[in-house]
């Protein structure tokens, strides 16, 4: 199959007064999975429906494969849209309900007969062909719900939170199994999720969305490394942020905070100085005993255990530093010190790990 480009130009949509989507300008590479992150209400859903067809812009184009589609109907634009809720006819089996989109295409019907079963052959449903969607699991219906879209061999796959639905195990499983049947079809794919972790697994660049703005375009890692505001930084993961001022001292810049006093940041550029915060996550800090050795090349700060979470694989301390507080995660291992509420901890964060973010 051909893979195609997608376009979304200058688009503006408003229910009544409320401003939905503003000046969402992207560009989905052939062949993507690209993902919409943002929190519920940022327009996520209403992005999708708009190229599919279902919601009209009052401003703006969208291209797929460069050819202006927006005055396309929708069972025009060859674009299959998986629904959150699935959206299975409960009256008919599996395979009817994979057959339906191409019999309303009316295909020939050894050709439709054909399609679904390669549509249920790559979603391992073969045997499930004959059962009712009520006889199936909350995984295996989405797999229907997926086969169905991928019976009509759409040019772009739309997926809005396919996962929803499913239990966490179920729902790390099946979103590592979307990901090799995308590549598979090698489909324009596009992936809503309001699930950070969803997002950076398994997507090749994600946009996030908030009140209908695109925040910022990247690479999962992109987004974690270099989060452009502080909206990114708080959103795609956990992080410590703290505002203050950053200055030229006698020995490389200083970064000043009424919560954290004076730190030598060295290598921050002199370029950066005046108002900014400080952003850094969980794990760059580390948890040194009262009255261990400190390693030089680490900034260091005092403070109190405040409470602690056991996660499995690491603990995550809420740290106790002057008036404020900072999260550091811990990896856990068997017969490794734990600190316990209210214990005198060092607390040391890579310096080259801290991002500035503009205030
Ligand atoms: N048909 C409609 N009429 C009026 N307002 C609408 C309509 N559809 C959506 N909205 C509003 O548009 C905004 C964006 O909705 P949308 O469904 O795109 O959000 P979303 O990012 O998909 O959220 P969620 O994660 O909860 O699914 C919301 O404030 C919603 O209330
Ligand atoms: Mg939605």
């Amino acid at each position: 199959m051909a893979k195609v480009k997608v376009e979304f130009q200058d688009i503006a949509l408003a229910f009544g007064k409320t401003q939905v989507l503003r000046d969402i300008d992207l560009v989905i590479e052939p062949g993507e999975f690209f993902a919409l992150l943002g929190p519920s209400g940022s327009g996520k859903s209403t992005l999708l429906r708009v190229l599919a067809g279902f919601a009209r812009p009052q401003a703006g184009r969208v291209l797929v494969d460069g050819k202006d589609i927006s005055a396309v109907p929708p069972w025009q634009r060859d674009i299959g849209m998986v629904f959150q809720n699935y959206a299975l006819w409960p009256h008919m089996s599996v395979r009817a309900n994979v057959a339906f989109g191409l019999e309303e295409r009316r295909l020939p019907r050894d050709m439709i007969k054909r399609k679904v079963a390669a549509a249920l052959e790559l979603v391992g449903l073969q045997e499930f062909a004959a059962r009712r969607p009520s006889q199936l699991s909350g995984g295996q219906q989405q797999r229907v719900a997926l086969a169905r879209t991928i019976a009509i061999e759409p040019k772009v796959l739309l997926l809005d939170e396919p996962l929803s639905n499913l239990d966490a195990k179920l729902r790390v499983h099946m979103r590592t199994e979307l990901l090799a049947l995308q590549r598979k079809l090698g489909v324009t794919t596009i992936f809503v999720t309001h699930d950070q972790e969803e997002a950076l697994s398994i997507s090749d660049r994600v946009a996030v969305l908030d009140a209908g703005v695109i925040q910022q375009v990247g690479t999962p890692l992109e987004l974690f490394d270099r989060p452009a505001n502080r909206f990114i930084a708080n959103f795609v993961g956990t992080v410590n942020m703290f505002a203050g001022t950053l200055r030229p001292g006698a020995d490389g810049m200083v970064f000043e905070s009424a919560a954290l006093g004076a730190l030598s940041l060295r290598g921050a550029p002199a370029a950066a100085a005046g108002e900014v915060e400080i952003a850094f996550r969980p794990h760059v800090v580390t948890l040194a005993e009262a009255g261990a050795a400190l390693d030089g090349g680490l900034i260091w700060l005092k403070g109190s255990i405040a409470g602690r979470e056991f996660l499995g694989e690491f603990i995550r301390y809420v740290v106790k530093v002057g008036t404020t507080e900072i999260i550091t995660d811990q990896a856990h291992y068997t017969e490794a010190h734990t600190f316990a509420p209210g214990e005198a901890v060092n607390l040391g964060i890579q310096p080259a790990q801290i991002r500035l973010l503009a205030a």
